[in-house]
């Protein structure tokens, strides 16, 4: 880095954030849409959601990787302390969920023996334990209060970033933009 300040995440950071986020909000909705279907037509618009939620994954180890050896910008210094400890707790939480919730679904669709189609491309291989719909079941519990817990705190991160930009106005939005850096 240089001795000016860095004003905004990475070209790489911010491709990452608004791919991921556009595909979770996409999965949500997808799930929510399949809540009350059963059997046949369920596993068929299940099936999009598994294969998104597995390139979610994938996607948020790199960026994980990615975040891990390029530096985000200073928090903007104007920024309470509290607001940047809770930004922080929210961004680990994120980054802790977009990793683990995927896998839990994995998981749960092997305890199941459902098998994850990849787009109608290739088949993703099931984690090798037994059939075991009861931990199946407990495991899908877990995913589903996770996602739940991933939207309210995507309303809390929005609402930060919103805060900063246009009630505080210090930078917000554009950290995450794409733009001049220094
Ligand atoms: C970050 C990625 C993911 C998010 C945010 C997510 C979120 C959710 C949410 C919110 C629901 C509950 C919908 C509802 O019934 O209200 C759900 C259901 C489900 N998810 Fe995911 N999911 C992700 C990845 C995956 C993956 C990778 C798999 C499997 C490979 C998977 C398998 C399932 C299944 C099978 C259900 C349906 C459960 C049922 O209704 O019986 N998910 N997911
Ligand atoms: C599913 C949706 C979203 C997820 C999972 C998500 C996740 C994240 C994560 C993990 C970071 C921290 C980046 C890092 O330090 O590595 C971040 C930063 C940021 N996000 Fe999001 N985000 C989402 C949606 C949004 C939306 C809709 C907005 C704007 C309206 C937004 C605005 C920002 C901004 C401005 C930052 C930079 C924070 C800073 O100043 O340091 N995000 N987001």
């Amino acid at each position: 880095m240089s001795i000016t300040q860095q004003a905004r995440y990475s070209t790489g950071a911010i491709v990452f954030h608004w791919v991921i986020a556009i595909l979770v909000i996409v999965n949500w909705r997808i799930a929510e849409g399949a809540e009350h279907l059963e059997g046949a037509a369920k596993a068929a618009s299940i099936a999009p959601h598994k294969a998104i939620g597995i390139t979610i994954l994938v996607l948020s180890i790199l960026r994980l990787i990615w975040r891990l050896t390029h530096r985000p910008p200073a928090p903007p210094e104007a920024v309470a302390g509290w607001e940047r400890i809770l930004a922080k707790t929210v961004h680990v939480i994120f980054y802790v969920l977009l990793i683990g919730l995927p896998i839990g679904g994995w998981l749960a669709s092997s305890y199941a023996g459902f098998p994850i189609d990849y787009f109608g491309l290739f088949t993703i291989p099931l984690f090798p334990v037994g059939v075991n719909f009861d931990t199946a079941g407990a495991i899908i519990d877990l995913h589903k209060a996770g996602g739940t817990f991933v939207l309210a705190l995507v309303v809390l991160h929005v609402l930060g970033a919103l805060k900063h930009s246009f009630i505080d106005k210090v930078p917000g939005l554009s950290r995450m933009w794409f733009g001049k850096n220094a």
